[in-house]
Formats: structure tokens, sequence, C-alpha cells
């Protein structure tokens, strides 16, 4: 579909979790005329289900450096140590600036910001909010500030590409408006900066803390443009989702790691606690280990799942400190009062995505990407819990103060008639078939059996995406497959792009490291493996 209308701007800011409200903030407080688009409604996205909170030193005796080295060893030696320290360092004083823009943190009796620990940090150093609602704070803050800042907003609008001009630099983008049918609904923000923020892509496996909204769609659109992605391989699998049953598909509930950071064990069903004697920090192991040690007994045990056992926080505790997981427990039959709660690993999040700069700057002149669909190098091959919220905030303002710097010029697309046109648009019903391949091949655990599956599966889904579009629309095509151009459709063709993306980097790093566990390469390699997996897709071979 070619764009039938078109509005201009200086920046057009695609999402509307911490980092694309951040960015568009900034920008338009730097005089920049801004446009935010998102996919749902602006408070949809994954930052307003983060529980756990947001990560910086501010606590008494607390250092930039040793968040930085507690971010370095969770990252399994592949961050960029220039890019953690980037985010250590302005973390403290971006999240005053939080503050400043109306976030309320909890505090101390003595007023001072409340700090838990999570898994991988020596220190207490979580913020948090409204017990375990601090996304949901966060979220509603900064969207109260763009409605009193009058920005622009699209919402349900899914940007389909990236326009560029004759250069090949950025001129905006092209965009599905929901409900205003297939050809109305398509137009375009034509601008020389666009700032993807567009989040994660959980929903390429069947379980996940995500929300439906997370399909890969920034990445997909990156790839599609000739961006560079790196470290799809590294998928971190949340080690506490509530377990809802085998089947149970889609968002599932998160039980933060505040919880184990306030004391829960995770005990097997015998009531043991197998994490201690596995990692010093037992239960707060960075995330990987624990989520390996759970997945380790479930096998052992035959289970389906583990038991984070929390009683002893009593019920004024687990009222007070974490209202949210209580409510969702109990919403599904389990007190956690009384009882210990099933959990076991899904998937959570993204450490790689569209490769940046400092400043946030693709390879692509004048597209950024910000929080979680980024790569900025600050995750290494596993996040560390509670680094993704600050990493939004920063990235987000170093790209605003990027644009407010260069301030390029507006300049036409080359091509618009030609934007919003995939190579092939799968089945909408192949989003199912490509979640239950991703878990069965590239789940927590891989191997190269599994993701040669895994790979052969999800090329079958694209050769016939590839061949219905061909009989469709190709020269003497009968029309007769053609799916139609929807959301539907769209979010599944980015989906199935960026998961094909992902298994092949899977297969690629023959080794174990971080969040990516291969049941074949047990060990970490080195000599092979200190590298990072960069994947640029000429445009027209998606
Ligand atoms: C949690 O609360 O456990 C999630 C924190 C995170 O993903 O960083």
């Amino acid at each position: 579909p070619a764009p039938g209308w078109a509005i201009d701007a200086d920046v057009v800011v695609v999402g509307s979790g911490v980092a694309g409200l951040t960015a568009a903030l900034r920008c338009a407080a730097a005089g920049l005329d801004t446009v935010v688009v998102t996919k749902a409604r602006l408070d949809d996205g994954s930052t307003r289900w983060a529980q756990g909170g947001i990560a910086a030193a501010l606590g008494e005796g607390d250092t930039p450096e040793q968040h930085l080295d507690d971010t370095l060893v969770a990252g399994a030696g592949l961050c960029d140590e220039e890019a953690v320290r980037t985010l250590v360092t302005e973390g403290p004083d971006a999240v005053r600036r939080l503050i400043d823009t109306g976030a309320h943190f909890d505090t101390t009796d003595g007023g001072d910001i409340a700090l838990t620990r999570e898994g991988g940090h020596h220190r207490r150093r979580i913020a948090h909010a409204g017990g375990d609602a601090t996304g949901a704070e966060i979220s509603r803050a900064l969207v109260a500030a763009v409605r009193e800042a009058a920005l622009h907003t699209i919402e349900n609008a899914l940007v389909l590409d990236l326009l560029t001009d004759a250069e090949g630099r950025t001129a905006g983008v092209s965009l599905h408006v929901m409900g205003e049918g297939q050809h109305d609904g398509v137009g375009a923000v034509r601008a020389p900066s666009v700032v993807l923020a567009t989040g994660g892509m959980g929903q390429v496996f069947s379980a996940t803390t995500n929300p439906s909204v997370s399909t890969g769609d920034g990445v997909a659109l990156a790839l599609r443009a000739g961006a560079e992605v790196s470290d799809l391989e590294f998928v971190q699998f949340h080690p506490t989702v509530l377990f809802l049953g085998a089947d149970s598909e889609g968002q599932q509930p998160l039980v933060s790691e505040a919880v184990r950071g306030e004391g829960a064990h995770l005990v097997d069903a015998d009531g043991v606690r197998f994490m201690t004697g596995q990692h010093e920090l037992a239960e707060l192991a960075p995330r990987d280990i624990v989520a390996k040690g759970i997945t380790r007994r479930m096998h052992e045990k035959g289970a389906e799942h583990m038991y984070l056992d929390a009683r002893h926080f009593g019920a004024a505790m687990w009222e007070q400190r974490f209202p949210t997981i209580l409510a969702a427990c109990r919403s599904h039959g389990i007190d956690p009062v009384t009882e210990p709660v099933p959990v076991a690993p899904a998937a959570h999040y993204a450490s790689g995505g569209v490769r940046t700069d400092l400043r946030g700057r693709t390879t692509v002149p004048g597209l950024y990407a910000c929080g979680e669909v980024a790569c900025t190098g600050v995750h290494g091959a596993n996040r560390l819990a509670s680094n993704s919220l600050l990493e939004g905030l920063v990235f987000a303002e170093r790209i605003a103060a990027d644009i407010a710097e260069t301030r390029p010029p507006r300049t036409e697309p080359a091509a618009v008639a030609d934007a919003g046109e995939p190579v092939a648009l799968p089945a909408p019903e192949a989003r199912t078939a490509i979640q239950r391949a991703m878990t069965r091949g590239a789940g927590v655990l891989r191997s190269a059996e599994s993701l040669a599956a895994a790979a052969a599966e999800l090329e079958a889904l694209h050769r016939e995406a590839a061949a219905d579009a061909e009989e469709a629309g190709g020269a003497g095509g009968s029309g007769a497959k053609a799916v139609v151009p929807g959301v539907d459709a769209w979010e599944v063709a980015n989906l199935l792009l960026v998961s094909r993306v992902l298994v092949a980097a899977a297969r690629d790093r023959e080794e174990t490291r971080g969040c990516h566990w291969r049941e074949d390469r047990p060990d970490r390699d080195d000599a092979h493996g200190r590298r990072h997996l960069v994947v640029r897709i000429a445009p027209d071979r998606t």
C-alpha cells in the first residue's frame, strides 16, 4: 500500500515506553517538532509491566564503578565497557531527572529512595515504585508529561517501513493507522530523524512476560532498511514466571526478582533449596544462572516447574511490598502467603537488537534506536536485572541531545510509493507455528539439532508466504492466495523475519555464553566466542 497521506516533522519517535517517551520529551524540549507513533495506546508497551525497578548507584556507599562491575560480570565477556560506563555514570542523574518529570519512587522512613536487590547485584541499588509496580508508575508519569507538553501522538499505528531519501538517508516512516482501512489507514510521517523505541520481541516464543505488542517490529524494520542488527541469539529467559500450565501461551505473569531480593527461596517439590551451592549469590545469581539452575532441576525431577517460597514474608509484607504479584497469584488461585508459588522460566528480554553507537545512532544515517530494540552494548550476553529501564532513559537522552545538536534538514523521501510493501506476508495463522517452532528449537535450552529443526520450520513458513505472494501478485498470478496486508499479517512478517535471524545467530554461536545455552556445546569458548554476531541484510533480501 502506498501512503495516502503524509505529515512533516523534525523527529518521529516510534514507540511509547520509557525510551520512546523520554526521547520525545527531550526532543520537544529542545524545540524539535516531534511526533510519537505507537502501535497501541501510549501506555501499552513493556515498560508498564516492569516490576522490580530501575538500577542505579543511588545508595550510600554504592558507586557507578561497582554497578559497572556487576553489569560486566552478568554480560559474560560481551559488554561494551564504554557503553556500560556511560550507563552507570549517567544513570543516577537520569533517574533524578525522571523524578523531576513526575515519577514517584518508594522512599524509606528517612525520605531517601528505597532500594532493593535483584540477581547479579552485589548491593541494594534497585529503585522501585508502588512496591512492585515501577514500570506502571514510570509510564504514568511520562504519559502525563507527554500530554502536558501537548506532543503530537498517533496511537494504534503500526509503523511499516523506513523511508529514505535519494542519498539513502532517513526521511521518515510509513505507517498503518488501525481502524482506518487497508488503504486509507496507510500514511507517512516525513522526518529526517527517526527514533526506534519499539521494545522487544518476546512474542516470538509461546510463553513470555512481554505484552502482545512485542513482536520485534523495530528490529524487522531495521533489517528491511539495511541497518546492522547484533546479538539476537541472547534472549533472556526470566527465571521466575508464574507457571500456569505447560500449554499456557502468550503473556504470562512475572514474579519479580525483587521477591528473591527480599529473601524468597527457590525450592523443588520436596521443599529442597537447589540454588545454594551453585553460585555464591544462590537465588540472587545472575539471571541466566538461575534460569539454568531451575531448568536443570526441572529435568532432574521430571517436573514442569519449581517453586518460589516466600511464605515467611507474611501477609503484611506481601501486601505492602508486592501487591501486584500478590493479586496476580491470587487471581490464579495461588496464595503466596500460605503456599509456595509455582514458577518456570519464560522469554523476557532481547539483549541484542539494532546496533547503535553511544549516541544511539544506527548504521543508517538519521535512524536511531534506544531501549530494548537497540543493542548499545550494555547488556552483552546477558542483561543485568533492572538495567533496561535505565538504558532506555540514558540513551534516549543521548539521542535527543544528538538530534538537537545536529538538527538535520528535512528532505523528501525518494520512494514513498514503494514503501510498506514487504517481500511476502505470511498468513496471520503462522504466528502460532512460529512461536511453537521457536519454543521447541530456540528456547532456554538449545542444540544444533533443535536449532536446525526450528530453522527448517521457519524457512518452510517463509517459502510458503513467498509462494503465496508470487501466486497472488506475480506475472500471470491468479491473486487467489493474497494475504490481506493488515496489522496481523505485518506482525507475523516481523516475527518470522526476526525469528529466522535469531535462529541463524544461535546456530552460529557454537558455545554456551550468558543467556545462550547450547546443550551440545556446554562450555564458554573464549577463543572463538568473544565476538558479536552482526547481521545486515541487503534490503531486497528479507
Ligand atoms: C523483575 O522485576 O524481575 C524484572 C526486572 C528486569 O527484568 O530487569
